[in-house]
């Protein structure tokens, strides 16, 4: 009997990611070769090195992935790849290796969104958990895996480096639909962290080094008011401007859940000017070179920014969450959905778990988050959102191409 193994490939911005996922509910290996160094010296993601990246990466990675999953190729039963969105370049270097593989083994091959990969992070940890809880109950009265919340609907916050979607997942007959409720007008939320980061002379990617130094500042120091990242009523509707806005329609979308970042981006600069910070942010940047590690006591952060700064960052973080907090829940509120996932890179970030959690337990909502691991890219997150697809027999053709805005749901 087949073991229901999908193969998962990620490669569509600058990590190379391959996992084995069993039956879209256990994943028996996750690996993730990052580009971090290779584009940290730029401050940003360069397409052509990421490419060539990739390239380097894709085999040892694939193989790393069936070693640690104690395979061969010859167990899997499909193989699983991003097509988009993404880096076109990028995206090839995984669609075209998948590709190959598949013919060669005479395997199906299936296509998946990266934003349906960031929802399935989630599903796949709550499978995981109510098959292991299922089979622990000896008495047979353990959550089956059906009851999971890993296969029930809800709202999906994804927040990452490329996007700021809100969907509403939904499965009918194990095949998920989603519908998109709110997505940014112009930047996502993790490239607002990256871009405030760079402003600040901060390490990149920005958000883990914001998320760290937040906490040793106060975050009502700098009043970012919420008219400064208001949701630009008047695009509601017409055409997107940016790239990152092009992965999904505007048209008819509730403006309440509607995002927008570059406006606070713009705020933290002035500000920077303002109280003639810049000096000080560029003289970090030699400092972040030799660092070898995020600071953890407020003695380290203040080594290496002055309290202003600390406040500075804290209060930017603090408007951010604060945005995304809200429109979530009245989206869920507007919605009536009693559970939220929130995934992406962003998800990774200690204030917005906090913060998340405790109003939904206020509201008496359902919340979930991905390990650490599995909330920036993967592949494993790839494979669970493959598995509905392979039951289904939805396969992708040997023509499969890279779709850099792909969008999700309607
Ligand atoms: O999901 P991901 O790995 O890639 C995309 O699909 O974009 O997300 C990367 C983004 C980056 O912008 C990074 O700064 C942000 O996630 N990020 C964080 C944290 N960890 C990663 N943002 C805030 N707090 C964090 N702890
Ligand atoms: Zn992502």
């Amino acid at each position: 009997m087949s073991r229901g193994l999908i193969l998962g490939i990620e490669s569509s911005c600058d990590e190379t990611a391959a996992a084995v996922v069993e039956r879209g509910a256990r994943a028996l290996s996750s690996v993730v070769a990052s580009q971090i160094t290779t584009h940290a010296r730029y401050g940003g993601v360069v397409p052509e090195l990421a490419s060539r990246e990739h390239l380097r990466a894709i085999v040892p990675v694939v193989r790393a992935a069936l070693a640690e999953a104690q395979i061969t190729l010859a167990d899997l039963d499909a193989i699983a790849v991003t097509s988009g969105p993404g880096l076109a370049g990028a995206l090839l270097v995984g669609i075209t290796y998948a590709k190959a593989l598949a013919f060669a083994q005479g395997l199906p091959l299936i296509a998946v969104n990266h934003l349906e990969g960031h929802i399935h992070a989630v599903l796949l940890q709550q499978r995981e958990s109510a098959t292991a809880e299922a089979s622990s109950a000896l008495d047979g009265t353990g959550r089956n895996s059906s009851d999971s919340p890993g296969n029930q609907s809800a709202l999906a916050l994804v927040v990452s480096g490329g996007h700021t979607h809100l969907y509403l997942a939904r499965p009918t007959a194990g095949i998920w639909h989603y519908t998109l409720i709110g997505r940014t007008l112009d930047d996502a939320a993790g490239e607002a962290y990256d871009k405030v980061a760079k402003l600040l002379g901060l390490g990149y990617p920005g958000g883990p080094w914001i998320d760290a130094l937040a906490r040793f500042g106060d975050p009502l120091a700098v009043p970012f008011s919420f008219s400064q990242i208001k949701t630009k009523l008047h695009l509601a509707g017409k055409a997107p401007r940016t790239k990152a806005a092009k992965t999904a329609p505007i048209a008819n979308l509730d403006p309440h859940f509607l995002f927008s970042f570059s406006g606070i981006k713009t705020a933290v600069l002035r500000y920077v000017e303002l109280h003639t910070m810049r000096e000080e942010s560029a003289a970090r940047v030699s400092q972040m070179l030799a660092l070898p590690r995020l600071p953890q006591t407020k003695q380290e952060a203040l080594a290496l920014c002055p309290q202003a700064t600390l406040d500075l960052i804290a209060s930017f973080q603090h408007a951010v969450v604060g945005d995304l907090l809200k429109k979530t829940f009245a989206a869920a509120e507007s919605l009536d959905a009693s559970r939220i996932l929130v995934t992406g890179g962003v998800a990774a970030n200690r204030e917005l778990r906090t913060r998340f959690t405790a109003e939904a337990a206020r509201r008496h909502l359902e919340i979930a988050f991905p390990t650490l691991a599995l909330s920036t890219d993967n592949a494993a997150m790839i494979a669970a959102a493959a598995w509905p697809r392979f039951q289904a027999g939805e396969f992708a053709t040997q023509d499969l191409s890279a779709n850099p805005s792909l969008a999700l749901g309607r």
